[in-house]
């Protein structure tokens, strides 16, 4: 049984965990038990401790995102588009509330510029957790005042780099430990 299914947008059941967010295809590449969190959405203990999967990126299309479960949390993998990453190069960083990359890669001191935010040089790939700093809702892709991602629950509005901009959330999204395994392949954890 092959559990992916090629579902529509989802825009109306935003509670799921994993969708696709355009119609279309993106495989999850793990040989571990990672679908079944999608089927029971009750992780066994081995499950959550899953330390690392590989994602294969080759479906995802500019513009859109895959979102995939890892160790129980969702992570946003977006290829983005030449705007967006224009819009997240021209902020001045001095007006971020959060001033830190938030980069599980990188030191802990590294500043929010979007270089330290992306996870390939030209920008292309964004990924990060998908859950809000506030108080941990999902947020949703391309919404909010800066065309990144708003979290509903209370109104926190995040740009393009997924750094908070407005709201009460205090930090930008967290960024996992991520690495490209080859071109079309990213490792979390
Ligand atoms: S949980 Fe996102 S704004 Fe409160």
């Amino acid at each position: 049984m092959h559990p992916v299914s090629n579902h529509e947008e989802h825009q109306g059941t935003r509670r799921d965990f994993i969708y696709y967010a355009t119609a279309g295809a993106g495989a999850v590449v793990t040989g571990a038990a990672v679908w079944p969190l999608v089927n029971q959405m009750n992780p066994s203990a081995d499950v959550q401790a899953l330390a690392s999967i590989r994602v294969d990126i080759s479906a995802i299309e500019v513009g859109t995102q895959l979102t995939v479960l890892w160790q129980g949390k969702p992570v946003f993998i977006r290829a983005r588009t030449e705007d967006e990453i224009a819009a997240a190069r021209e902020v001045d960083l001095g007006s971020l509330p959060d001033q830190s990359a938030e980069n599980a890669n990188l030191a802990a001191d590294a500043d929010a510029s979007d270089a330290n935010r992306a996870l390939s040089e030209d920008g292309k790939w964004l990924v990060q957790m998908g859950v809000c700093t506030h108080l941990g809702c999902v947020p949703l892709g391309e919404s909010g005042d800066f065309g990144g991602w708003y979290c509903p629950c209370h109104g926190s509005h995040y740009d393009t780099a997924g750094r908070i901009r407005k709201g009460p959330a205090p930090r930008n999204l967290d960024i996992p430990v991520a690495a490209f395994i080859d071109e079309t392949t990213i490792q979390l954890g």
